[in-house]
């Protein structure tokens, strides 16, 4: 499939999903995000992806938000309709995706930028990246989840302050708060994502999306998570990768998961 703003690329059981607007710094128009929901659907279903990196073309940004020129002159009704259709195609659907998705942030990530990363499984940045949610200072709020996953990942009064001066947080602040994982240089950035989804590639790809599901399932209002724990783990003894995984370890070999 030819996207028009956004590329994809499979090698070796990862698939990268580049944003590539770099004249508009990788902002999110409708058009790209109804892209990134394909290209994540197909990244998806394709057996042989076992993660799935989402990151920016350029060196400059990852993405700087949602496109201000598509949305300026948008009605009450038609606002709330641009973030309810976003959450469906692209924040919620790659939060609740199977394959791990790993944020490999290469620059700004502002509004919809930071929703994107904060909506994937987990997040990577170089050392130049910057991260915020200057919403505020265009009379909107945050519309793609970030109200919800930002205090969820820094805690309640950093998500505060952050949104309240629309200010933007260095890679450093960013790693201190247990907004991304690990900090990289520019260069190092996409080999060292890299590794860690090798890492990642080794073990049951059916154990990794039960435990997305459950620890998802902590963070959604009405669920109790510790049930669905239960309801997933159990639901591991009837797969070939558990019988693999386990008869590996016994046999003291490596494990050959088939992925079912
Ligand atoms: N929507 C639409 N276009 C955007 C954009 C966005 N969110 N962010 C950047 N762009 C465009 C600019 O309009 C500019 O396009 P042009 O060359 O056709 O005029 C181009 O990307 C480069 O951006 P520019 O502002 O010139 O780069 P800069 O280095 O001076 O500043 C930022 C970088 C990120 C600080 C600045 O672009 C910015 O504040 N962007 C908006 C961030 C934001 O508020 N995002 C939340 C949206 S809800």
């Amino acid at each position: 499939m030819t996207y028009n703003n956004i590329l994809s690329e499979s090698n070796n059981g990862l698939t990268t999903i580049t944003i590539n607007r770099p004249s508009k710094l990788n902002a999110l128009n409708s058009e790209t995000i109804k892209e990134l929901h394909e290209a994540f659907k197909n990244a998806d279903k394709d057996k042989t992806t076992k993660v799935i990196i989402i990151t920016g073309s350029g060196e400059k940004a990852f993405v700087a938000g949602a496109d201000i020129s598509e949305f300026a002159d948008y009605s009450v009704v038609e606002g709330e309709r641009l973030a309810s259709e976003g959450q469906a195609l692209l924040f919620d659907f790659v939060a609740n995706l199977s394959t791990p998705v790993i944020a490999a942030v290469n620059g700004f990530a502002l509004g919809g930028g930071l929703e994107l990363a904060m909506a994937a499984h987990f997040r990577i940045a170089s050392d130049t990246a910057k991260m915020g949610l200057p919403e505020v200072s265009l009379g909107v709020i945050p519309g793609y989840g970030g109200t919800q996953r930002l205090p969820q990942l820094v805690g309640k009064g950093r998500a505060m302050e952050m949104i309240m001066t629309a200010g933007m947080i260095d890679a450093q602040k960013a790693l201190n708060w247990g907004l991304v994982n690990h900090v990289t240089t520019q260069e190092e950035l996409i080999p060292f994502v890299e590794k860690i989804a090798s890492k990642i590639m080794r073990n049951s790809s059916v154990a990794i999306a039960a435990a997305i599901t459950s620890i998802n399932s902590g963070y959604e209002a009405g669920e109790n998570g510790f049930n669905t724990e239960v309801s997933e783990f159990g639901n591991c003894f009837g797969t070939a990768d558990f019988k693999e995984g386990t008869t590996a370890f016994l046999e003291k070999r490596r494990a050959n998961f088939p992925g079912k």
